[in-house]
């Protein structure tokens, strides 16, 4: 089965934050346990690069558009590789193969009669690269989410009929049962976009005249392609739209579009207009999480409180970074974060709960076993139990961007571990009873390698040195696909008696 991951294409007037790093990391650590679910993923990320703002921010910077966004874009890849992203795909829109995806879609809108030529005025906010009606502004006639005022702008474009979509659109969003249904979550959003649709649609403009680094409108080239619909068509190029049929007929429709409410408008009402227009599959989920605050403030770089992927690296690592991105708020709501908030996660979860469970298992091992997987069977009453914390909910809250709650699974399964060696007590054992101590180590360690195979998405490169540290046999990517096909731990274990086990040095240094 296949599986396709979006996150929305990061515009490059702006270096890379945490808020961008949120979105994207969700995205690979479900895209990961899909491929550990033996699913074919495509998870694409990318560049946006059109439009008035980045070609402005680049005249500040005395750069040519081009030039200014080659090297935006080359620090967003950067900051994906530094936070270990395995994203199949990496689109921008400035590349060739995506003008020709644009100009057909836009060819075909226009062959329907669906594109026409009107006069327009109206506020724009650069920020949003948007028009708002009066009604959508704040008290102050400011931009809600920039909190600028929108410029009047009055121009002759060319318009896409979206009010025509308005009666699909509210079938396909609220009947279930329709075959082209599209889940909007959370169902609070998907409410207010119905509401909103309800109200009535208006058409929206689908050029700009006065914009000129955009995808030239190849039936009039005075005028640009909207920057809006140039980005949500990234979604098709980079599956292969038009040229790559098979590819195309592999991958989409997306399986989830992933980005935070921000957006939500574009992605479930506009590009599924345009789709149909076009007469494509619609995307089949539209998932939708909420804004970061820090300390209470919404970060903007005007404040100076961006919190940089970087920083959050060098305070705890890449995948501590990883894991407490995704654990400070319930995805699909706002919250705020602090530092002193993820250094205490940090501590809590990472240097205490795990950090603890293979330090000490490792030194029993050590004394008593000269660092080799002791000679004993298992205690499959107690592994069973430590399985059974993953396996009741965490597929299902992975499955459903619950990420903060597979968490929890994990950590009430670490925990689990931590309180049984409490109660064996190894190191009273080491003096009483030998072979039920190495009965206890060996099942500790298999405990572990179970943890490390659940961790594998949200900790790559740490759940992969546990295992080592384990001396678990094989891959542990192949082990984990078979353990999480066919659920069975191998008769000898993951980690074999007899194998050589590693020290574990300090995985996670206590933060202060
Ligand atoms: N270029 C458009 C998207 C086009 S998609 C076809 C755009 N770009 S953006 O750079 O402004 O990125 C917006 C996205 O970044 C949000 O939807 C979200 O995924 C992420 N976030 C940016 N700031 C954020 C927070 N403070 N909190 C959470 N996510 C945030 O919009």
């Amino acid at each position: 089965m296949k599986f396709y991951i979006t996150t929305p294409i990061y515009y490059v007037n702006d270096i890379p934050h945490i808020g961008h790093s949120y979105t994207t990391i969700v995205a690979d650590i479900v895209a990961r346990w899909k491929r550990l679910n033996s699913f074919d993923v495509y998870f694409l990320t990318g560049t946006d690069e059109h439009g008035a703002k980045i070609a402005e921010v680049a005249k500040a910077k005395g750069k040519k558009p081009q030039e200014f966004c080659d090297e935006m874009s080359a620090k967003f890849r950067a900051t994906w590789k530094l936070l270990n992203i395995s994203n199949d795909g990496f689109i921008r829109t400035t590349e060739y193969r995506h003008f020709i995806a644009v100009e057909n879609i836009v060819q075909i809108l226009f062959d329907k009669g669906l594109i026409f030529k009107k006069k327009y005025g109206g506020m724009y906010c650069i920020g949003c690269e948007k028009f708002f009606a009066k009604k959508d502004l704040d008290k102050n006639g400011h931009c809600p989410f920039h909190k600028t005022k929108p410029i009047l702008q009055s121009e002759e474009n060319y318009f896409f009929k979206l009010s025509f979509f308005k009666d699909a659109l509210l079938e396909r969003i609220t009947d279930v049962n329709h075959k082209e249904y599209i889940n909007i979550l959370p169902e609070e959003r998907k409410n207010e976009i119905v509401g909103k649709l309800k109200l009535g649609l208006e058409d929206v403009s689908f050029s700009r005249s006065t914009i000129e680094w955009g995808i030239p409108l190849f039936f009039d080239k005075s005028q640009t392609v909207y920057v809006w619909a140039d980005a949500l068509i990234n979604y098709i190029t980079a599956v292969g739209y038009p040229s790559d049929e098979t590819k195309f007929k592999n991958y989409w429709p997306a399986d989830v579009h992933l980005m935070a409410k921000d957006i939500l408008w574009f992605h479930s009402v506009v590009w599924p207009a345009i789709l149909m227009g076009a007469q494509l599959p619609l995307p089949k989920t539209i998932y939708s999480h909420g804004f970061f605050t820090l300390n209470g403030n919404k970060m903007s770089k005007s404040l100076g409180n961006v919190i940089s992927p970087q920083k959050l690296v060098e305070n705890y690592g890449v995948d501590a970074t990883r894991y407490l991105v995704v654990t400070l708020i319930p995805f699909g709501h706002d919250g705020d974060i602090s530092w002193q908030g993820l250094t205490l996660k940090y501590n809590t979860d990472l240097a205490n709960n795990l950090g603890n469970l293979i330090s000490r298992t490792l030194k029993v091992a050590e004394k008593n076993f000269n660092l080799k997987a002791p000679q004993a069977v298992l205690n499959l009453d107690f592994v069973k139990n430590v399985e059974k914390k993953l396996k009741e909910s965490f597929a299902y809250n992975m499955d459903n961007f619950q990420l903060h709650k597979a968490v929890e699974n994990l950590q009430s399964a670490i925990t689990l571990v931590n309180i049984q060696i409490e109660v064996d007590a190894p190191w009273k054992l080491a003096k009483t009873d030998k072979s039920k101590l190495a009965m206890c180590i060996f099942s500790y360690l298999q405990a572990i390698d179970i943890i490390a195979m659940y961790l594998l998405s949200f900790m790559p490169s740490l759940a992969e040195r546990i295992w080592q540290i384990t001396g678990a046999s094989g891959n542990i990517s192949d082990i984990t696909k078979k353990y999480f096909t066919n659920g069975i731990i191998p008769e000898g274990g993951f980690s074999v008696s007899g194998t050589d086990l590693k020290p574990p040095g300090v995985l996670f240094p206590r933060i202060l």
